[in-house]
């Protein structure tokens, strides 16, 4: 086995994570989620979380190590999530990170959230084919990145203007009685409804902000829409016709997510798009994207479903690049920083 032993750690919102990678192999992806406290809230809520992650870091820790078979003595680098995310959830990580980093005599690598959902690919797929594009989607961020260098080079083309999609998908949910979160409840009931049943607006893909925001998200418009065709239904003592609902709101999600990453890859020259974060576990927008990138020539990478929502793997994959390129390691000091941009 060759490359860097690195284990990482993320904590930026409620996923507890430690995963550890030998070079661009994954040896464990150990995760505890505190998704269940927050389900009667709707959301998660900062408190809850840092709380949990309190709790489950060393056991979770002690279950990577014990499943890799990994001392933490063998370890080579520890990387952990910096920012984005929740202030009092990525302090936890950060914290336990650099005393890992101190008491073991390790370099420390502070890394950005967003760039992980990237760099987990290459557990499963390999080598990033740099220059590419990558759609992030998840309860959190809507992001278009053109991605040069995963390392230190990702420019942000487009982001969401209000809600990200997770958490359109979580708030139709909502409206549509299913449980928290809701992505996978949507797609799975949307497998019996009809996807042009009902023209659900496509946000920023006409009208006089097109231009200015070819490469930017919004999905509260779209949201509103649906609150207001299920209640219109709902006043006038009709059925609400649930699997329609969410098979023609899934749609128009996918259909903008997919036609603006395409547009990007086009506009920009470059032949390679990878969708990442938890809503990249989407069915309809996993098949739509395979046709419209097929139909443009384009090669897409979608990480499993494990690898795509929030985890430690990620973190240590981005990590083992750093040391791979031979990236210089954070200080000791490094701080959390909730709003880190890309
Ligand atoms: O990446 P992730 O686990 O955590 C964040 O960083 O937010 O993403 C969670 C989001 C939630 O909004 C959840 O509803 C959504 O991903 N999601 C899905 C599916 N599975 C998870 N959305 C649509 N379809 C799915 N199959
Ligand atoms: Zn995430």
């Amino acid at each position: 086995e060759h490359g860097p032993l690195v284990l990482g750690v993320e904590t930026s919102c409620d996923e507890t994570g430690v995963g550890i990678v030998r070079g661009r192999t994954l040896l464990t992806n150990a995760v505890a989620s505190s998704v269940d406290e927050h389900a009667r809230f709707g959301g998660v809520v900062p408190e809850v979380a840092s709380r949990a992650h309190l709790e489950a870091m060393v056991p979770t820790l002690q279950r990577a190590c014990e499943e890799a078979r990994v001392r933490l003595t063998d370890v080579d680098a520890i990387a952990v999530t910096a920012g984005p995310g929740l202030a009092s959830a990525l302090v936890v990580g950060v914290a336990a990170a650099k005393a890992l980093a101190l008491a073991l005599n390790r370099p420390l690598y502070g890394v950005n959230h967003l760039a992980g959902h990237v760099a987990v690919d290459v557990l499963e797929h390999g080598p990033l084919p740099e220059p590419l594009i990558a759609l992030l989607v998840s309860g959190g961020h809507s992001n278009l990145l053109m991605v040069r260098d995963i390392t230190q080079d990702v420019e942000s083309l487009g982001s969401t203007l209000d809600d990200a999609a997770g958490e359109a998908f979580d708030k139709v949910a909502r409206v549509l009685q299913l449980p928290y979160p809701g992505g996978p409840h949507i797609d799975r009931v949307a497998t019996d409804g009809d996807p042009r049943a009902i023209a659900f607006p496509r946000g920023l893909t006409s009208g006089r902000d097109v231009e200015r925001h070819r490469f930017d998200y919004s999905f509260s418009g779209l949201k509103t829409s649906v609150a207001r065709w299920v209640q219109q239904r709902e006043a006038a003592g009709e059925p609400v016709p649930v699997a329609d609902v969410a098979a023609s709101f899934q749609e128009a999600v996918a259909d903008v997510l997919t036609r603006k990453a395409v547009a990007a890859c086009r506009e920009h020259g470059v032949e390679d798009l990878l969708i990442g974060g938890g809503v990249a576990a989407n069915s309809r927008l996993r098949t739509l994207a395979e046709e419209r990138c097929a139909a443009a020539g384009i090669r897409l990478r979608v990480p499993r479903p494990a690898l795509c929502t929030d985890n430690g793997a990620m973190i240590a994959a981005l990590g083992a690049e750093m040391v791979m390129r031979g990236r210089t390691a954070s200080r000791l000091d490094l701080p959390a920083d909730s709003s880190q941009s890309i």
